[in-house]
């Protein structure tokens, strides 16, 4: 079938809307129609060239849909059903399924880091040539060919660009927090970024008890959204950060510090904002090859715990339909992510406003 999507032909260059094929799903994929799809900072480092990926790509892996169509050997879903996509198809089956971290799973990492399906070849073509899917999703596009594992039901009446939200920003912030490293009642804990993610994990961190809830970026109107989401202090980055921290944590540093920015230099900063046993936390993705410069004495001397966290290390499976339900029992106040919806032939316009800090998550809906 015939699809418009946005299309990425090399960094540096804009998104271009274009007419791609895309070929039926085979055995354990679905066709999904797009119903929404988040502007996420992870997608837009394919632009700038922080992630390295083989091009021409259709990227967008924050979404949500509906089953138009299902290969052989897919019985969980049915058409008409609303799911959320996952770019962690996990199989079960491997060492980290077994072990409990699905968001590691082997079998996907290889394909889809290649731009491919699970069984190592891609469905888009333009003009007879091969199109690269971003997370096995390609979700910046009317329509796409996804694996089954990567599609998660949920009830039909959440609103798409809820839903959409879930499938990254969301089960990457809150997930950080209730899972990578959970956030203990009264705890003090520290956000660098305050885009969707951030926001995100400033929602998990109320969901969890935090006691304050320190937020800092650079963009003073990110702060004004982060104390609406529920930060109780906020600190500008390009002030003397480590010491504004120090002020709101009786002077030792926070327990949990997440870094949900991506550049060594905040990661750098998130860890002077550390206290003496407590946790650094990675979220942001710091571009392809960089390093980051943390004292190794320090860490010894300060027991200081050090983790990455990918995709909020979530079970997609158990925990998306978790964050749903939260979500439409009040607890979870996802509708105040959505700051600004746009159609796809926007999306040079959405990423422009997601850098210059003007919303706090942009959607795309069809
Ligand atoms: N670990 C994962 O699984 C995972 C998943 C999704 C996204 N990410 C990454 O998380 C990061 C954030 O993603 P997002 O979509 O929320 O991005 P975003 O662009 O929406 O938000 C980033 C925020 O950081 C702020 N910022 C920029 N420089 C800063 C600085 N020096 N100090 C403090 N704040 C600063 C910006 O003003 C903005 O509010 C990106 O690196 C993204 O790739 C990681
Ligand atoms: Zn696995
Ligand atoms: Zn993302």
């Amino acid at each position: 079938m015939q699809i418009q999507a946005a299309l990425l032909t090399a960094p540096h260059t804009p998104f271009h809307i274009e007419t791609l094929e895309l070929a039926p799903p085979r055995a354990g994929e679905v066709l999904v129609k797009i119903a929404a799809v988040g502007v996420c900072h992870s997608d837009w480092h394919l632009v700038s060239g922080a992630t390295q990926h083989p091009m021409p790509v259709v990227a967008g892996h924050e979404g949500a849909g509906i089953v138009e169509a299902v290969g052989k050997g897919v019985h969980h879903l049915k058409v008409g059903d609303q799911i959320v996509l996952s770019w962690a198809p996990d199989c079960g089956e491997c060492f980290y399924c077994l072990n409990g971290k699905p968001n590691l799973c082997s079998t996907f990492t290889e394909p889809i880091w290649a731009g491919v399906m699970l069984d190592g070849t891609p469905r888009l073509s333009w003009n007879g040539q091969p199109v690269y899917h971003y997370c096995g999703l390609a979700a910046f596009a009317e329509y796409a060919v996804v694996p089954m594992q990567s599609c998660i039901r949920i009830p039909q009446e959440v609103p798409p660009e809820i839903a959409a939200l879930v499938g990254c920003a969301v089960a990457t912030g809150v997930g950080a927090a209730l899972f990578t490293s959970p956030v203990k009642p009264g705890e003090k804990v520290v956000i660098y970024g305050a885009g969707g993610v951030g926001l995100s994990a400033v929602l998990g961190a109320s969901l969890a008890g935090a006691g304050e809830i320190i937020v800092v970026d650079t963009n003073a109107a990110k702060l004004a959204l982060a104390r609406d989401f529920g930060a109780t202090q906020t600190v500008l980055a390009n002030e003397d950060t480590t010491t504004a921290i120090h002020e709101f944590t009786n002077g030792r540093g926070a327990d949990q510090v997440f870094e949900a920015v991506g550049a060594p230099a905040v990661q750098e900063a998130a860890f002077k904002a550390v206290r003496p046993g407590g946790t650094l936390t990675l979220i942001g993705l710091a571009p392809m090859g960089s390093g980051t410069n943390l004292p190794g004495a320090e860490i010894t001397r300060k027991e200081i715990v050090i983790k990455g966290s990918y995709y909020g290390t979530v079970n997609a499976h158990r925990d998306f339909p978790m964050m749903i339900d939260l979500y439409q029992h009040g607890k979870l106040p996802l509708e105040r992510l959505v700051s600004k919806r746009y159609t796809l032939p926007e999306i040079n316009e959405a990423y422009a406003e997601m850098l210059n800090g003007s919303s706090a998550r942009g959607v795309i809906v069809f």
